[in-house]
């Protein structure tokens, strides 16, 4: 176990997905958790996160001076290599002159740290103060223009720290950098590899759930198809997965989930279909709100009522007491919180599920990033198209049907959307792209021409976007010949759309979804 401690910035998760990378398990605590905390832990390394711009900072957090005492070795990055150097006894100038972003670091000494790597990087800063002396021991590994100490270790007492961000993609080698710390001065295992996250979870799950049976909602995402194949890996047919179909999801996912699925992993699967009973209720509604609350509200009505059907057919003795739930690690961290680290995110997942207390939950995800959950899926031997789906909105299609949703216009729609899939992965570029929602403008009607004649059709909206996390997004550039083979495909092949537009707006000020 690795601790990052966050400083309150952005960078914690990211650190400790480089280090998860590093094939090393990491897990995020806040500043102010007390230095016998962590310790407790018993980590084998503590990483020490980016922060404010300056120790110097009013209210700027401090770091446990004990903490360089304690034997454990440390990795201090930007605030945290500061903050280090200070609580060392180094020296650390208030230049107040900022260097930030794109810096070249110029290599003195490569030592362990920086073995292997040329003498000058490319590398992301975000600095006010200037490291002007190492502490003492130190070996002076780098600078940069703006900092005379830019990177030091004392490979002896197993300390380390680079004033730059060797977790951005920007910074060269930074993954390489964050290795050396951690195998060749902490001395960590690289264990922490997909078979070994199944292994533990399918024994952590077995002694939870004992006898007992188990409930699993599936929503066609990633996350709740994992986290039940582990289950299921786990208890076998103790597991009783539940498929509420609203008839909302696109082309071919709901017998993904109905096939692909089963066959994969021989899960039991209960499936309802509640199309009709979603469609009768949002008839007529355009507001996305109003579909929101219907579709959120009915999604629990047929979830409870499944939910009940399962328990009753349980066997004698053997009832059922857990529920799983496909939480993330980042949704721990940011509900959670931990000082510093804001709450950013509301989560608006329709279908949220009633919090039942006559359940236990079982999140086998808990500790995991999204990129592991999908090695995990590939480990387990989930078909491809479920492991790499974008994220997808719990109320589907119907919040991309700007104006009332039927099931003619959901037939156009998911007819679009079919096409904008096959093509962009025939395309190679869904690695890239972070998702690519299909818009129907439903309520709006242009004039064009086809063969001899004037037709009168819907605009379908493409907004491809990248993003990291959803809270920011840019518009996705596709390539020219992409995008026109997707509105030829499209205007050919779908008779209702005689136009198909391109969404070029980055989040914010609009938001992924037009609805
Ligand atoms: P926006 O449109 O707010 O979307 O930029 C951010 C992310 O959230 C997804 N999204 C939803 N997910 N229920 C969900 O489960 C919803 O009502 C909902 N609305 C948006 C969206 O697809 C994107 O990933």
């Amino acid at each position: 176990l690795v601790l990052v401690v966050d400083f309150g910035a952005q960078y914690a998760q990211l650190i400790a997905r480089r280090v998860r990378e590093a094939n090393v398990y990491s897990e995020i605590v806040p500043h102010t958790m007390p230095l016998e905390e962590m310790l407790a832990k018993q980590p084998k390394a503590i990483i020490l996160s980016g922060g404010p711009s300056s120790v110097y900072e009013p209210g700027a957090p401090q770091l446990d001076p004990q903490i360089v005492e304690s034997d454990v070795p440390l990795f201090g990055i930007c605030y945290g290599f500061m903050a280090m150097a200070q609580a060392l006894g180094g020296q650390v100038a208030r230049t107040g002159q900022r260097e930030y972003g794109r810096t070249r670091v110029s290599v003195l000494d490569r030592g362990t740290l920086l073995q292997g790597l040329p003498e000058e990087l490319v590398s992301w800063m975000s600095h006010g103060d200037e490291v002007v002396a190492a502490p003492e021991g130190f070996r002076v590994n780098a600078k940069s223009p703006r900092a005379t100490v830019a990177a030091f270790e004392d490979t002896g007492r197993r300390l380390a720290g680079v004033q730059w961000h060797p977790e951005v993609l920007h910074s060269e080698h930074g993954q390489q950098i964050l290795e050396r710390f951690l195998v060749d001065i902490a001395g960590c295992r690289q264990t922490w590899t997909s078979v070994n996250i199944v292994d533990e979870q399918v024994e952590k799950i077995r002694a939870e759930v004992g006898d007992a049976r188990v409930i699993c909602g599936l929503s066609g995402g990633v996350d709740s198809a994992v986290a039940a194949a582990l289950v299921q890996r786990a208890i076998g047919d103790q597991l009783t997965c539940v498929f509420v179909d609203h008839g909302l999801l696109r082309e071919g996912e709901a017998e993904q989930v109905e096939q692909d699925f089963v066959a994969a992993t021989g899960v039991d699967l209960k499936v309802v279909d509640a199309a009709e009973r979603f469609l009768g209720h949002l008839a007529g509604v355009a507001d996305p709100e109003e579909k929101r609350k219907i579709i959120g509200r009915e999604f629990i009505r047929v979830f409870e009522q499944a939910e009940r059907e399962v328990v009753e057919a349980a066997p004698e003795g053997q009832p059922v007491r857990f529920l799983v739930q496909g939480t993330l690690y980042p949704d721990v961290v940011e509900s959670g919180g931990g000082e510093g680290a804001a709450n950013i995110k509301s989560h608006h997942n329709v279908g949220g599920l009633p919090e039942d207390l006559e359940f236990g939950l079982i999140e086998p995800l808990r500790t995991l990033f999204k990129d592991e959950v999908r090695e995990v899926g590939r480990q387990l031997g989930l078909p491809a198209g479920i492991v790499n789906r974008h994220p997808f909105p719990g109320p589907g299609l119907a919040i991309r049907i700007v104006g009332a949703v039927d099931a003619d216009r959901l037939r156009i729609l998911r007819a679009a959307d079919a096409i904008v899939r096959e093509e962009t992965t025939a395309a190679g570029l869904d690695a890239e792209i972070w998702q690519f929602p299909v818009v129907l403008l439903a309520d709006v009607r242009s004039v064009g021409v086809q063969g001899d004649g004037r037709t009168y059709g819907h605009p379908i909206v493409l907004r491809p976007v990248t993003s990291e996390d959803a809270m920011t997004a840019d518009w996705g550039r596709l390539p020219y010949d992409v995008l026109e083979q997707i509105s030829t495909r499209i205007t050919n092949e779908v008779d209702e759309v005689n136009r198909v537009v391109l969404d070029v707006t980055s989040k914010p000020p609009g938001t992924i979804e037009w609805e």
